[in-house]
C-alpha cells in the first residue's frame, strides 16, 4: 500500500481539533489516526471517512479524512497514519488558547502551482527564520486545469509536493478559480469536484452551509460587495491571490464611489485595510509583469517576483508583516512594516 499526500488543516473554530487527510493507492487501508501528545505515552485513535472520485478518465486513490478532537492547546502531538500497513509518522503543534494578546505567526502564500519556482517558494518559507505556525493559503493550488482534460494526476503530484509542510502545520484553504475544474466539454459539470474531495475546511464549526470561502468575480465587483464592510469594521489587512505578482496598498478607501457619481479616486482612510496581493507562489502561468503606469498613489510597494509573506501577530496592538522574495536569502525582508491594529492602536502606519 502506498500512502502519500498527507496534509492537515484546522478542525474547529478554536484550535482544539485537526483534520488529517491522506491518500492511499491500491487499497483503502485503515482510516484511523493514532495520536499522542509529546509528554504522554497514552495513544489514542480517531477514525474518519474514505472517499474516491472519478474525473473524466481519471480515478482517484482512496482519500482519507479523519478529525482529531479535544486536543490540548499549545501542545506538540505526534500522529501516525497507514496503521497496520506502511505506517508513517508526523507531528504538529496546536495553537495557544484564543485571546486578544496571544501571539501567533501565519505564513501567507497563493497561486503556488508545482514548478521549480513553486519549489523555491515553499523551501524559502520553510527556511524562514520567522517560523510560520499555520499557512493562510489564498487559493490556486495545483493548476491541474492547465493540463489536457484537467489531468488530475497533477492534483496528486501537488499533494505530494505540499506534504513536507502541510503534514506538519495546518494549511487553511481558500479556493481560487483554478479549483473550479468545471469542464462540461468533457462531462465534468460539478464545480470544485477534485478540490472538495481532497481538501477539508471546518465550515460547519462556523455554522456555514458551504465548505468554500470564495467569491467568483474579481476586482471591482468584489470591491463593491465588501469594501464598505471592511472600512466599517476596521479590518486591518486583506490578503488576496490570483494576480501573479506582489503588491501592497496604502490604507485607502473608495466607498464614496457609487459607480455613477464620478468620485472614483481612492482617498487616504485610516479605517481602511491594507490590501496585499500575494499571488506570487510561482506557477506554470508565470509572473504578471504589467502594472498600471505610473504607480498609482494607493500602491505602496509592488514587484513582479515570486515569494511568500509572514504575518506575525504580537499582541492586540502590533503585528509585524514581511514579504520574502525567492531571489533573496532567508533573512532578507524585501518589504516589511509594523501593523497597528485599527481598533486598539489606530495610528497612521502608512509607509
Ligand atoms: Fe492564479
Amino acid at each position: 500500500m502506498i500512502l502519500l499526500q498527507v496534509h492537515i488543516t484546522q478542525g474547529d473554530l478554536v484550535g482544539r481539533a485537526v483534520i488529517v487527510s491522506w491518500v492511499t493507492e491500491d487499497e483503502p487501508g485503515s482510516n484511523a489516526v493514532r495520536y499522542w501528545s509529546e509528554n504522554s505515552k497514552h495513544k489514542k485513535l480517531a477514525t474518519g471517512k474514505v472517499v474516491t472520485y472519478r474525473y473524466f478518465n481519471y480515478t482517484s486513490g482512496f482519500i482519507h479524512h479523519t478529525t482529531i478532537r479535544n486536543l490540548k492547546y499549545n501542545t506538540k502531538y505526534y500522529y501516525e497514519v497507514g496503521l497496520e500497513h506502511t505506517t508513517r509518522q508526523f507531528w504538529f503543534t496546536t495553537p495557544p488558547e484564543i485571546g486578544p494578546d496571544v501571539p501567533y505567526t501565519f505564513g501567507v502564500m497563493g497561486d503556488l502551482g508545482q514548478t521549480f519556482d513553486s519549489n523555491r517558494t515553499l523551501s524559502h518559507y520553510q527556511l524562514n527564520s520567522t517560523k510560520g505556525q499555520t499557512m493562510l493559503f489564498v487559493g490556486d493550488l495545483s493548476y491541474a486545469d492547465d493540463y489536457p482534460n484537467h489531468d488530475n494526476v497533477r492534483w496528486d503530484t501537488w499533494g505530494r509536493f505540499a506534504e513536507r509542510s502541510a503534514a506538519y502545520q495546518p494549511w487553511i484553504w481558500t479556493v481560487g478559480n483554478h479549483e473550479l475544474d468545471f469542464a462540461p466539454e468533457i462531462g465534468e459539470n460539478k464545480p470544485f469536484k477534485p478540490f472538495s474531495h481532497r481538501y477539508r475546511t471546518p465550515y460547519k464549526a462556523s455554522q456555514s452551509t458551504s465548505p468554500f470561502c470564495y467569491h467568483y468575480m474579481e476586482g471591482e465587483t468584489m470591491r463593491v460587495m465588501f469594501e464598505s464592510w471592511f472600512v466599517k469594521y476596521k479590518v486591518d489587512v486583506v490578503f488576496a491571490g490570483h494576480v501573479h505578482a506582489y503588491e501592497r496598498s496604502e490604507r485607502v478607501s473608495n466607498i464614496a464611489y457609487n459607480i455613477v457619481n464620478g468620485i472614483c479616486a481612492p482617498v487616504k482612510d485610516q479605517a481602511a485595510p491594507v490590501y496585499i496581493t500575494i499571488g506570487d507562489g510561482g506557477n506554470i502561468e508565470g509572473l504578471a509583469t504589467k502594472y498600471t503606469e505610473p504607480q498609482p498613489g494607493y500602491s505602496a510597494f509592488r514587484e513582479a517576483s515570486f515569494g511568500h509573506a509572514i504575518f506575525d501577530i504580537k499582541n492586540r496592538t502590533h503585528a509585524h508583516y514581511s514579504w520574502h522574495r525567492n531571489q533573496d536569502g532567508d533573512v532578507v525582508k524585501s518589504d516589511s512594516l509594523w501593523f497597528f491594529n485599527r481598533v486598539w492602536k489606530p495610528v497612521d502606519d502608512s509607509t
